[in-house]
């Protein structure tokens, strides 16, 4: 069996979600959790990512649902680190966190970690981060959340609001916690060692429940939140994860930053780089000729252009199944498939960046004086 990593900064190797719920100690989303949140969607569609078991796994998201019955109501947390441009993976939990928000009406905290960035990629200064931050703020405020229910920040500029809580948060945590967690060495640089209290601080933000919507990467963050956040007086906090977007090449690792151009799409990409790149890159299952694949027909399990289809750009059910088969079946090729998706990418990304630059005029409410903005920078946390 192949070998894989998923820590929150490297993703590696075709992963085995099943033995990473294992090893991460989470909760998978069977059916009747499934069900449950269907019930309370008020009898609309669930989202297209949980019904297709793209979030696959929680940690008490049925604590959450049980207040949410009870009237308690919870909150929301998400979060962005900046970087030149966003791909559209980074969408995938922000897309989900907006239904999430539409279906239950909750406040929503996004964390923008500028200092993460900073100190995790010596190659940045720090006035190239800032622009990315600011930039990738634009990228989050197009997804549509509710301006007076939402709020973003940078760390670097709401840190005055939440140092002390900051501290106490800090120093609950050792550094062999640390090591042991996030696999730091004597070569980690100490900011990076204290950056994780900074990505706890937000399930605090509300003597509420935190839900956090995040591919699954991110949850060794939530091992340590847990184990501190009782003894603060604030719940652990739960999660709901998902799986990877895959990269162009095939179903390995995750589509990342990092990875080069031609492994990921970007959301500044234009409509030629996006035919050209899924023209040339994206990972087929098809047969290696048109007569071979008529005979054999494709394989969508391993094939990069359905996947993405599944996972982001064909909601509609009947449409997606359609697909499948005609490609398994040898009658959709390769080539006509990957024109399907590349007409969804270009038609997903148009409105993307209409939506981008609407939400230029936006962006003050959700980061200064909308209402839970303006409520948040009044606020400090001890
Ligand atoms: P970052 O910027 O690496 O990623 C942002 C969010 O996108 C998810 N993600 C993906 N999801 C699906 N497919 C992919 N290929 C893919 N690549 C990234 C990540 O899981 C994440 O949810 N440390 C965080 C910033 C952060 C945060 C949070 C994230 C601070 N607080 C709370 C989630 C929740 C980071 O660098 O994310």
């Amino acid at each position: 069996m192949e070998e894989f990593k998923v820590t929150p900064w490297e993703v590696s190797g075709r992963v085995d979600y099943d033995k990473l719920i294992r090893q991460f100690g989470t909760t998978k989303i069977d059916g009747a959790l499934r069900e449950r949140m269907v019930r309370l969607c008020g009898g609309d569609e669930p989202h297209h990512m949980l019904k297709r078991d793209f979030f696959f796994s929680h940690r008490d998201l049925n604590l959450v649902l049980d207040d949410y019955e009870k009237g308690k109501g919870f909150f929301l947390y998400t979060g962005r680190g900046p970087s030149k441009a966003m791909h559209i993976g980074h969408l995938v939990p922000l897309i989900f966190t907006k239904w999430l928000q539409d279906v239950f009406k909750t406040n929503l905290y996004i964390e923008v970690t500028d200092d993460e960035k900073f100190l995790n990629k010596r190659e940045y200064e720090w006035a190239e981060i800032q622009k990315n931050a600011d930039d990738n703020i634009l990228d989050i405020a197009a997804v549509g959340f509710d301006p007076e229910r939402t709020f973003i920040f940078k760390d670097s500029v709401y840190v005055r609001n939440v140092y002390p809580l900051l501290m106490k948060t800090a120093r609950k945590i050792t550094g062999s916690t640390a090591k042991a967690v996030f696999g730091f060495d004597d070569s980690t640089n100490i900011g990076m060692q204290f950056y994780p209290a900074y990505q706890v601080i937000p399930t605090f933000f509300e003597k509420k429940r935190c839900l956090i919507p995040c591919a699954i990467d991110q949850d060794p963050f939530w091992r340590i939140q847990r184990d501190v956040a009782e003894t603060l007086g604030y719940y652990k906090t739960s999660a709901i994860h998902s799986r990877f977007l895959p990269p162009l090449q095939g179903i390995t690792g995750k589509m990342s930053s990092s990875g080069g151009q031609e492994t990921a799409i970007l959301l500044n990409d234009d409509e030629k780089m996006v035919k050209n790149k899924i023209s040339k890159y994206a990972f087929s299952g098809g047969q290696a000729t048109v007569e071979e694949h008529r005979k054999l027909g494709g394989n969508p399990d391993v094939d990069v252009p359905y996947q993405w289809l599944n996972i982001l750009f064909e909601p509609d059910d009947s449409k997606l199944k359609k697909i499948h088969d005609d490609y398994r079946s040898g009658k959709l090729l390769t080539g006509e498939l990957k024109a399907i998706l590349i007409e969804c990418i270009n038609a997903f990304l148009k409105e993307h960046r209409e939506k981008r630059k609407k939400a230029e005029k936006l962006v003050e409410r959700y980061t200064r004086n909308g209402k839970l903005a303006t409520e948040m920078w009044e606020r400090t946390y001890e």
